[in-house]
């Protein structure tokens, strides 16, 4: 089944189809488009010491080279390094304020203009706390009129006065929401998107998903959402194995198509 047909399938069965929902809107531009080559990265390692002296391998000799228009999406089970992956190529990304890891080898490249907008997995920490929601998201476009930044906002259903809220009482839902308006604010060429439907209802992954469906530029995706994972993604990272033969698959090509490959590996 194409993933319109599902869409509209979905739509039917939801609580949508009988009641006036209130449902996001997501729409993903860029303000110009990347270089063909939006990164490149060789033997990239990176380790935790533990708290007993030992030292945790987590991403060992990795090696990609990611194209304008590439939605990766990385799958596999938790504790298995995306998050750390991810942080790691962002070390030296251009735009990225939240720059708490390094690697210990390798070399990461950033394309020409690339522009990255990024949702932590932990995001809280990426809004500053003591501000009201609107005037945290008008700082990263200060040519916005409050009515631009209104409209943003009630895109992501802050309504009337919500977007007057303290950026400290926001629930996670709301901080997740509130990221959603920067980086549609932002229009970057580049989303590094860690499980961002964690806090979302089904109408907003709903939304998520057909955004990033028509989105130019380049996605990286951390997500165990299942339609997520086959309608969004043209590119799969398989964190995959334990300890002893941990790997990542690089499959350039849709999931299901993966799912196919390794059926008949199977065989
Ligand atoms: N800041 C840190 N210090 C020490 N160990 C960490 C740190 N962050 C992650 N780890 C460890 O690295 C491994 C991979 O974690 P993570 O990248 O968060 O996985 P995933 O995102 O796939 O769930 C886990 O074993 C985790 O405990
Ligand atoms: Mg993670």
């Amino acid at each position: 089944m194409n993933s319109r047909k599902k869409e509209v399938e979905r739509l039917a069965t939801s609580e949508l189809a009988r009641s006036n929902i209130a449902r996001p809107f997501i729409r993903f531009d860029m303000l110009r488009p990347s270089g063909k080559t939006v990164l490149e990265f060789e033997n990239v390692n990176k380790s935790y010491a533990q708290p007993d002296g030992k030292t945790e391998h987590v991403i060992n000799n990795f090696s990609a080279a990611v194209q304008r228009g590439d939605k990766v999406v990385l799958i596999g089970r938790n504790g298995q390094g995306k998050t750390t992956l991810l942080k790691a190529l962002l070390a030296n990304g251009p735009g990225v304020e939240e720059k708490d890891v390094s690697i210990d080898s390798g070399v990461v490249k950033w394309g020409h203009e690339a522009q990255i907008g990024y949702f932590a997995q932990d995001h809280k920490g990426s809004i500053q706390l003591g501000m009201t929601a609107s005037d945290w998201l008008h700082q990263f476009d200060p040519q916005a009129t409050k009515e631009d930044i209104r409209g943003i906002l009630g895109q992501m259903l802050f309504r009337g006065e919500e977007g007057l809220k303290k950026t400290d009482a926001l629930s996670g839902g709301e901080a997740a929401r509130l990221l959603f308006c920067k980086i549609m604010l932002q229009k970057p060429n580049v989303l590094v998107l860690d499980e961002p439907t964690n806090h979302l209802d089904l109408e907003s992954i709903n939304a998520l998903n057909q955004a990033i469906q028509k989105y130019e530029g380049t996605v990286f995706l951390v997500t165990h959402d299942q339609d997520l994972i086959e309608e969004a993604g043209t590119r799969i990272w398989h964190f995959e194995g334990g300890p002893e033969d941990f790997h990542i698959t690089d499959h350039k090509g849709p999931y299901e198509e993966y799912q196919q490959q390794l059926a008949l590996a199977a065989k």
